[in-house]
């Protein structure tokens, strides 16, 4: 059924801006009244919409790359929607060499190398004197790193400097995105200047680490996401190499940070699933964390990431006319989709607000299906979930078996989201327990 014409229900607001400044007043607070004033669509503004239906979301999650486009900013006209269009093949093949990058043993190579080094990782970044989440993004950012190109022991000072940079890219892209600069071209934009100066220093970074590694051909299995490519690669591929490499040291970079973040305050106020955390984890040599002896710890995070998504708004461009619940949708207009609201509604997930880890346990949890989505759905899932939940279960057990966390209780802690979700201005970490 298609309800023609009709707009979705949603506040009135401005006639121009609809309730944009209501919403970016207090984004949860607007979403979660709206919702239940309005129901499972609500209209935000004049062309944009709210959907909080499972399956409506899990449809346009599908249908993406189809009948939405990912990107959001500056598709409002035809020409816009055409070239993120033609963007997307390149996009896709990138994204595909780095999925094949993923498969295989690689992961599993990298998480033996990691076994062993993620307690001295942990070590490394200890102290209670600074930002939690700069904290968490160096640690889980340097994890990342030796995935991609840390596997060759004679690099492992470049591969340092790599975390570095990637770091340097992400804070100030992330400033330029926050701060939103103004297009105009002939204003000064000194963030955007900074990120894009990152950017090329990590791609020429990139392309003389790629270099030397090729001087030292390595015939064996490979020992990271670098040697996969370049044994799948021809000489004039380095381009392409780089590409990859960028975008999943980009993409990966600031999100587990903050999924770490958000585990350093569970762990600090919940004693009691801390202490099962340690018992599980303590019974684990520390070189020999199998991660399949760590139900509860995998369920730990599991619950974690439910009720702190750190991509808590996904957001989509219809790029054809469409219907969505019967409304119709046109080119140009925005589909926003909150997996915080999902995770966190009473209809889909018992006891909602509490954080409860044995919900993880047994039997699929939520009530209904396509309701857990940390990290996306769809053409465009995000292709480092596996290894991001190895990544965080072995911290996980780390922090809780050999580490004291300093960190104020999390219903003190006040939430940012107007990027990802994080916790605003919290001062906090760990250091080794002494033994
Ligand atoms: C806790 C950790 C992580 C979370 C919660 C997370 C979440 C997400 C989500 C929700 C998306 C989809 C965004 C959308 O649909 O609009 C995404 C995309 C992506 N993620 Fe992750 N991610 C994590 C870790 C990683 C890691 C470790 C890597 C790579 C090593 C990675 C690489 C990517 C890439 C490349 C994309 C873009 C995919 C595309 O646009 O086609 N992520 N992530």
């Amino acid at each position: 059924m298609v309800v023609s014409g009709k707009k979705a229900p949603g506040p009135r607001g401005n006639w121009l801006v609809g309730d944009m400044e209501s919403y970016l007043a207090d984004r949860i607070r607007w979403l979660r009244t709206t919702r239940k004033e309005y129901g499972d669509i609500v209209r935000l503004a004049p062309g944009t919409m709210v959907v909080h239906d499972p399956e409506l979301a899990h449809e346009i999650l599908a249908r993406t790359n189809d009948t939405y486009l990912l990107e959001t900013r500056q598709l409002a006209g035809r020409r816009q929607r055409a070239a993120a269009q033609a963007r997307l093949d390149r996009w896709m093949a990138m994204r595909h060499g780095m999925w094949q990058g993923f498969a295989g043993h690689l992961t599993e190579t990298h998480l033996a190398r990691q076994m062993a080094q993620a307690g001295p990782l942990l070590d490394r970044h200890a102290g209670d004197d600074r930002d939690l989440v700069d904290r968490c993004r160096a640690t889980t950012g340097r994890l990342i790193v030796d995935f991609c190109v840390g596997g060759d022991p004679a690099y492992s000072t470049l591969a340092e400097e790599a975390a570095v940079r990637a770091d340097l890219l992400f804070t100030s892209a992330q400033a330029a995105l926050v701060q939103q600069e103004t297009r105009h071209r002939f204003l000064r934009r000194p963030l955007a200047s900074a990120a894009a100066k990152a950017n090329a220093e990590l791609l020429r970074f990139l392309g003389d680490l790629i270099a030397a590694r090729r001087t030292r051909h390595h015939a064996g299995p490979p020992r990271d996401l670098l040697d996969a490519l370049l044994q799948e690669s021809r000489p004039d591929d380095t381009e392409v190499i780089v590409s990859v490499l960028r975008m999943a040291m980009f993409a990966s970079h600031g999100v587990p940070g903050a999924a770490l973040a958000w585990i350093v305050l569970r762990l600090a106020s919940d004693p009691r699933v801390r202490e099962a955390v340690r018992v599980e984890a303590a019974a684990c040599p520390a070189g020999g964390l199998g991660l399949d002896r760590l139900p509860l710890t995998t369920a730990f995070v599991r619950e974690t990431l439910r009720m702190h998504p750190p991509q808590w708004l996904l957001t989509r461009t219809a790029m054809r006319r469409t219907t969505i619940g019967g409304y119709r949708i046109r080119p140009g207009q925005e589909v926003l989709i909150s997996p915080y609201l999902m995770h966190r509604d009473e209809r889909f997930w018992p006891r909602a607000e509490r954080f409860e880890p044995e919900r993880w346990h047994g039997a699929p949890t939520p009530l209904r299906r396509h309701t857990y989505l940390p990290f996306g759905s769809g053409p465009r899932i995000c292709p480092g979930s596996r290894l991001a939940l190895a990544h965080l279960t072995l911290l996980t057990a780390r922090l809780a078996a050999d580490h004291v966390i300093r960190a104020p209780h999390i219903d003190d802690v006040d939430v940012t989201c107007d990027g990802l979700l994080l916790p605003a201005g919290v001062r906090g970490g760990w250091s080794e327990a002494a033994t």
